[in-house]
């Protein structure tokens, strides 16, 4: 393997649309089809809107623009390596958004292959009629609740072998390098995504019944607005959905072309972001609106968040559909499922990717190689007969907690630089060289830091919650083990990983 064509610089990103295509693929993901609806609808429908919305100028699209110019201002090829390049006092902290995305596959890998398996259920609606039974007990082999933290059960040889595709799939697109996989992939996976999900949302809208479930999915519970964990849920949402605070657009921007536009870059990744999440909100409700029609209940009794939604609720829907009309709108729907989610994937490895390779000086291949078979075996904890009980608690404390942690060490390393070093112009105003969308620094760094202090207040109360009632009544070994101690893992981890001297420099 030639070392040359590994340096920097000559493995980025061929064009403009090349980058959004990838940072879209990214932010477009499982999070927007079976996060969001649900989200919104349970914290609070239309009103949720606001703290949302709140939620995306504050926090997603200043956040997004300050991670694009950390990235192809410093061109360092890694978040650690980038954060590092902004005072080598923070590389912890892109290491603990590097342990993120190194924790967040183990799960996102496996609801993958469960795409996969549904992607060829579809074909002749193998679900039945009881979808619920199908999903739980046939498709995951679901045991009781965990009584420990390693009361796994039995292991599932069916999606044992589907999740080995996914990661063998995910490990030649990183193998391949940047232009020759990530570009390549996400500029044929981002286009025909946003195709056939536009065909099932506006097929959705025009079903019988469609308009019960968007009002309901709309209706406004004001006296949720002042609740603090409508907040966290709003951030955690965006943080989530839009990929930032994770090193994914840190790494990805630093392979970005010169003269890079990053305001508009950042406008059109996030405001894209968020309409499909929003168009998938609506296209799931006006379905779900179509299914209670159909079963004479109301929309409660069927709306659903999770896995259920997508693998249980969402069968029964097609089931409902005229017979070849489900088949094509099921393969459909988890098709783009399927795109939207291995895209998120290859982002999320590649930033892990990235770290090691520069940190341990080796070559992208292998640590494509060496991470992927890492990742891989752990994933394989999610598809024992616990999966779906690991997964639900690993995403709660990594998604709730450890991403909102690294959002406000993020938000306060970067003003704490911006006012004692006066860094603002040339980190927060760095993407105004070459825009057409030119951003006050200073209202860039006032939003970070209401951004901070909501993030910051917000946290806590979630922290308490956390801390008092066990999350969703789990056993308590169950969450130390897989929440708290991968949280305390990832901080130890983060600091071993920033003290350790690296190798040698690959640039
Ligand atoms: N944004 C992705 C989603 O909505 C998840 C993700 C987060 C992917 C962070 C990569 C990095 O599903």
């Amino acid at each position: 393997m030639s070392q040359k064509s590994e340096k920097q610089g000559n493995d980025g990103f061929k064009t403009r649309w090349g980058f959004i295509f990838a940072a879209m693929g990214s932010a477009i993901g499982l999070g927007n089809i079976w996060k969001y609806p649900y989200v919104a609808y349970e914290s609070g429908g239309g009103s949720f809107l606001i703290p949302y919305l709140v939620a995306i100028l504050v926090a997603g699209l200043p956040i997004l623009i300050l991670e694009f110019n950390i990235g192809s201002k410093f061109k360092s090829g890694s978040a650690p390596a980038a954060f590092k390049a902004l005072s080598p006092k923070l590389e912890f902290i892109g290491w603990f958004q590097t342990m993120i995305a190194f924790i967040v596959p183990i799960y996102y890998s496996a609801v993958i292959a469960w795409v996969v398996y549904y992607l060829g259920a579809s074909f002749t609606q193998a679900w039945g009629s009881d979808t619920a039974t199908y999903f739980y007990s046939e498709v995951l082999t679901l045991g009781d609740a965990p009584t420990g933290p390693f009361s796994f059960g039995g292991f599932n040889l069916p999606l044992a072998g589907l999740i080995t595709v996914v990661w063998i799939g995910c490990a030649i697109t990183i193998y391949a390098g940047v232009q020759k996989g990530i570009e390549r992939v996400n500029k044929f996976l981002i286009p025909s995504l946003l195709i056939m999900f536009a065909v099932v949302v506006i097929y959705s809208v025009t079903l019988d019944g469609a308009t019960t479930g968007l009002q309901r999915f709309f209706a406004p519970q004001w006296d949720t607005i002042s609740d603090g964990k409508i907040w966290v849920a709003a951030f955690a949402q965006v943080f989530f959905s839009t990929s930032i605070c994770s090193g994914i657009m840190i790494t990805y921007a630093s392979y970005s072309p010169k003269k890079f536009d990053n305001n508009s870059n950042a406008i059109i990744t996030g405001l894209g972001n968020s309409s499909v999440e929003l168009a998938a909100g609506i296209g799931v409700f006006a379905a779900l609106g179509f299914l209670a029609t159909q079963s004479g209940v109301g929309v409660d009794d069927v709306a659903a968040g999770g896995p259920g939604l997508v693998f249980q609720i969402y069968p029964s829907i097609l089931n409902e559909l005229p017979a070849g009309i489900g088949t094509v709108v099921g393969v459909v729907f988890y098709l783009s499922l399927l795109f939207a989610g291995f895209s998120s994937l290859i982002s999320l490895i590649e930033v892990v990717v990235a770290a090691v390779k520069i940190k341990f000086g080796v070559s992208r291949r292998k640590a494509a190689i060496v991470m992927c078979v890492i990742g891989y075996i752990l994933s394989l904890l999610i598809v024992t007969n616990a999966g779906l009980y690991l997964l639900d608690v690993i995403d709660y404390f990594s998604n709730k907690i450890m991403w909102v942690i690294s959002g406000i060490f993020e938000i306060v390393a970067v003003v704490a630089i911006c006012v004692t070093a006066g860094a603002t112009a040339s980190l927060l105003g760095y993407g105004n060289q070459y825009t057409a969308i030119k951003i006050s620094p200073k209202l860039l760094l006032g939003l970070l830091i209401i951004a901070g202090a909501l993030l910051g207040y917000t946290f806590v109360q979630e922290l308490i919650i956390a801390i008092k009632v066990p999350y969703e009544g789990y056993n308590n070994w169950f969450l130390i083990f897989w929440g708290w101690s991968i949280i305390a893992i990832s901080f130890i981890a983060a600091i071993v990983l920033s003290i350790i001297k690296p190798k040698k420099e690959m640039s």
